[in-house]
């Protein structure tokens, strides 16, 4: 594989566009919106800066890569891709509306995979028109920083196709592990509720917002306290988890926390609306409650 495509220029797609380019591949990232597209370029570029500044890589290695990486709001531009990555919001009727759209336009002999952090892989690739050259490829936030990439087969996903993906990922440099197609797989299956866990503790008064990430910083060695992670995660991707959970596996114990609704439904959505768990229009977070 030569070119990858990614489709979203969000902070997930924007990462992954960012290590694609970094190790060698040619690498067209498609979002409809302009504004997204520049900010994604950015932040890519700033990413890529703070690497050099840390000796991770070096000038020309950032000038190849920025040279390699090509940002588009053309969906006919993904027909060169080898490889294309879908990397929009984690809803599973904005995806479907992606895949109608997009897979006209793909080579035929392409891969279409997905970022989706827990929606079925077998339920999306059936509305593609390869759901054997379909599958999860899911990377952590954020990407050129976290090891890990989860790949997930669906039912119909063949040989070639999964090992494929493993191949990219690991020129990616990227540890694989590898699994089923349940509701959230595995990292999120266990992090979501736990984050969602940590939010009913604020909500039933146990410990306030800044308590709670102490505790599990200092108590658990966890690099961020879990409400300071779903700022970082994006409260509604925390609340689409945990309702693919209560939704996919029908067990009450993966109820979200009615605190989770209300903060998304007021729009206090994480790090990207500016508040969340914290406020972050100063120099330091500030704890919202
Ligand atoms: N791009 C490139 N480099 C980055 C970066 C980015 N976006 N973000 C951080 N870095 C680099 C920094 O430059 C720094 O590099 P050096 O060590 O070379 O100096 C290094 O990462 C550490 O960064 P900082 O010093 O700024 O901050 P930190 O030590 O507090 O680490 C963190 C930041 C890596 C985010 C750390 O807090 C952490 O690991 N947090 C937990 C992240 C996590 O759990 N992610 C998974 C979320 S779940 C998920 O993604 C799945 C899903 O579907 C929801």
């Amino acid at each position: 594989m030569k070119t990858i495509g990614i489709i979203g220029a969000g902070q997930m797609g924007s990462g992954i566009a960012h290590v694609c380019a970094l190790s060698g591949y040619d690498v067209f990232m498609h979002d409809i919106d302009e504004t997204a597209i520049e900010n994604g370029m950015a932040t890519i570029s700033g990413n890529m800066a703070r690497q050099v500044g840390s000796e991770r890589i070096t000038r020309d290695e950032r000038h190849d890569a920025l040279n390699r990486l090509r940002a588009t709001p053309k969906v006919e531009d993904l027909v060169k891709c080898d490889m294309v990555i879908e990397a929009a919001t984690e809803n599973e009727k904005v995806k479907q509306a992606i895949y109608k759209t997009v897979c006209p336009h793909l080579n035929a002999d392409a891969i279409l995979a997905t970022n989706t952090s827990s929606i079925s892989i077998t339920r999306l690739a059936a509305v593609t028109d390869r759901p054997e050259r379909f599958l999860g490829v899911h990377f952590m936030n954020p990407v050129p920083v976290m090891q890990l990439v989860e790949l997930v087969r669906g039912i119909a996903t063949d040989d070639a196709t999964f090992q494929t993906a493993r191949a990219f990922c690991d020129k990616l440099g990227k540890e694989v592990s590898v699994s089923e197609d349940f509701p959230a797989f595995i990292v999120n299956r266990v992090l979501i509720p736990m984050i969602n866990e940590a939010i009913y503790v604020l909500y039933e008064g146990v410990g306030t917002v800044a308590g709670i990430d102490k505790a599990m910083k200092l108590g658990a060695n966890h690099p961020m306290g879990p409400l300071a992670l779903a700022d970082f995660i994006g409260l509604d991707t925390c609340l689409a988890i945990m309702q693919t959970l209560h939704d996919g596996l029908a067990d009450t114990k993966y109820r979200p926390c009615p605190l989770l609704v209300k903060y998304v439904e007021a729009g206090w959505l994480g790090r990207k609306a500016g508040k969340g768990f914290y406020d972050y229009a100063g120099e330091e977070p500030v704890p919202t409650r």
